[in-house]
């Protein structure tokens, strides 16, 4: 089984694009909703709840994490990696990296993330190792994800404020956009739309789940220990108004949520 968590709905974004691309797997889905938002909160209380959320996924059997959360694969790996050295993880940072800096043309790159996503610094440190040429212009976006829980995706605020957190960005001149958070691609189009054609954007749900399906093809031990009966089983530790309808709409599926308390 393959578990995925985040604090939030966010990370159905990742789920999704594995169920399309691994459709005979089966997915434990844990929403920290009692929790969201993550962003704000420090790297220490971020990283003990990343902790819960393992060992969650863990006791229901998961044989690799993904760790569908911008936030916590900023400010969290090394002590999941170090607290379960056996425990194929993933993160979403990463693979992003990789695919901006395959994306861009003229060097300049934006991000739109959390404050503890951006103010972690992993993305400077990243493409300052790779590239000293490449200028990453960053944006906190604090409001995006209290804004996609309320499932206010369609509002003209939203709209308003997205358009906002974009323009000191597009007046950098960035030709790629990474969202980095797990939440922003249920609202890719209307970011795709203010931010403009010439930006291209990178979906960390996209990247994640090309690599787990290269581990689980390169692994034939592991694909036997997975379940493979294509289903998603999601945990939330708050039934939330709004969660079943957005993550109905966007699953395109009818789903149960099961309530469990970590604490
Ligand atoms: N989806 C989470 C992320 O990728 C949201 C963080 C939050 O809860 O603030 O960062």
């Amino acid at each position: 089984m393959i578990g995925i968590f985040d604090s939030g709905l966010g990370g159905l974004t990742v789920a999704k694009e594995i169920l399309d691309k691994l459709p005979n797997y089966k997915i434990i889905y844990f929403g920290d909703t009692a929790r969201t938002p993550y962003g704000s909160k420090s790297a220490e209380t971020i990283t003990k709840y990343a902790i819960e959320n393992t060992k969650f996924l863990l006791n229901k059997s998961a044989k690799i994490i993904v760790v569908a959360c911008h936030t916590v694969s900023s400010v969290s790996m090394p002590a999941l990696k170090s607290l379960f050295p056996e425990i194929p993880f993933f993160e979403v940072v990463t693979p992003s990296f990789k695919k901006a800096l395959i994306i861009t043309k003229n060097k300049k790159i934006g991000l739109i993330g959390t404050r503890t996503t951006v103010e972690s610094g992993i993305y400077n440190l990243l493409f300052s190792q790779a590239d000293p040429q490449i200028k990453l212009y960053s944006n906190p976006s604090p409001l995006l994800v209290p804004l996609i829980e309320e499932g206010w995706i369609n509002k003209p605020e939203t709209r308003k404020i997205i358009k906002k957190y974009l323009i000191p960005l597009k007046m950098k001149g960035i030709d790629t956009l990474i969202l980095g958070c797990t939440h922003y691609p249920l609202i890719k189009k209307i970011i795709q739309e203010k931010a403009g054609k010439r930006i291209k954007l990178v979906d960390p749900s996209k990247e994640v789940a090309i690599q787990v399906k290269e581990f689980i093809e390169k692994n034939p031990n592991l694909k036997e220990k997975l379940d493979p009966n294509g289903e998603i089983e999601i945990y939330v530790s708050d039934i939330t108004p709004n969660f079943k309808k957005i993550a109905q709409l966007f699953l395109n599926k009818k789903i149960n949520l099961i309530k469990v308390n970590l604490e």
